[in-house]
């Protein structure tokens, strides 16, 4: 069932809710595709019931962002999400989501505001305000919804250890269940933004999961000093990239390390063709 409206999807929501059902929520911007189906799955298998929003965020581009050329192909998700068993497809507009004229500056709207440390680092230095919309936009969609159950994937490894924070400093009574990276045969991992990359630019963004595999391998092998780790990468990197950042991280507290060790995340981002990909692994 295809919703664009709030109150709709409030009713329908309060039905299962009587019937002491279990509601997953998978929050995504659309332009679905296999990573987007392990979360979809993942909740199906899980809850009585699952919702899948497709909202692509305005609050969350950056005024130089591709908020409009976003890759938007509702027809399509909403075939995807029947096959897998989905049972509401929540797809409201900006105006539904916003209001009228939808103002979109926190002159006017109310923010949740993720904390400081977590934000100015890593995705949140290059792209300031992101996780205000997303832990704003999250935090709607958790008060529409009511889901037992929210499905984020671990590509997005900032948004998920963010969204994890907000749910425990602001007491929001939902699970979130994290979900591996889904990647192509060739290591890619899969993202709506490979769509504006050419077929030489797929090659040359196999680099981010290159990097990433051989510094596993290397502090497999022993070698935890994260400067050492860190010059593993340059042999990966041509002036097709421009990397953007490659850190090692906590996975919890988004500290940064200097001796890698179990609880540590590297971090990439870099840009090809002009595209900021992004991907991480857990060491
Ligand atoms: P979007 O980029 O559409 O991603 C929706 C969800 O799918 C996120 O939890 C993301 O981590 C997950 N995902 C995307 N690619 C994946 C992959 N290759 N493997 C596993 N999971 C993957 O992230 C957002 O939308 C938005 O910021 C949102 C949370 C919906 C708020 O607007």
């Amino acid at each position: 069932m295809l919703i664009h409206k709030i109150e709709e999807l409030r009713k329908q929501i309060k039905i299962w809710k009587k019937q002491g059902l279990t509601v997953g929520l998978v929050p995504t911007m659309g332009a679905l595709h296999n990573g987007h189906l392990s979360l979809i799955k993942k909740s199906v298998e899980k809850c009585d019931k699952t919702v899948v929003s497709v909202f692509v965020n305005p609050i969350q581009f950056g005024p130089n962002e591709d908020l409009d050329k976003y890759p938007r192909t509702l027809d399509a998700d909403r075939k995807l999400c029947e096959d897998a068993g989905v049972d509401i497809v929540f797809a409201p507009s900006p105006k539904e989501m916003y209001g009228e004229g939808h103002i979109l500056s926190n002159d006017f709207l109310t923010y949740v505001v993720p904390p400081f440390f977590y934000v100015d680092k890593l995705c949140g230095k290059s792209r300031v305000g992101h996780f205000d919309g997303v832990c704003t936009v999250v935090n709607k969609l958790f008060n529409i919804v009511q889901p037992d159950f929210a499905f984020f994937g671990e590509k997005d490894r900032q948004q998920l250890i963010i969204i994890k924070k907000m749910i425990k400093d602001l007491n929001i009574p939902v699970e979130i269940i994290p979900c591996p990276i889904v990647r192509e045969e060739s290591g890619l991992a899969l993202s709506s933004r490979n769509k504006y990359l050419t077929e030489n630019g797929k090659i040359e963004a196999l680099a981010l999961n290159r990097i990433l595999f051989n510094i596993k391998t290397c502090y497999n092998k022993g070698i935890k000093d994260v400067s050492a780790l860190t010059e593993t990468a340059y042999s990966f990197l041509n002036e097709n990239h421009a990397l953007e950042y490659l850190e090692f991280r906590d996975k919890d507290t988004l500290e940064e390390k200097k001796t890698a060790d179990n609880n540590t995340i590297v971090f990439i981002a870099v840009k090809v063709e002009n595209v900021r990909l992004i991907d991480n692994i857990e060491l």
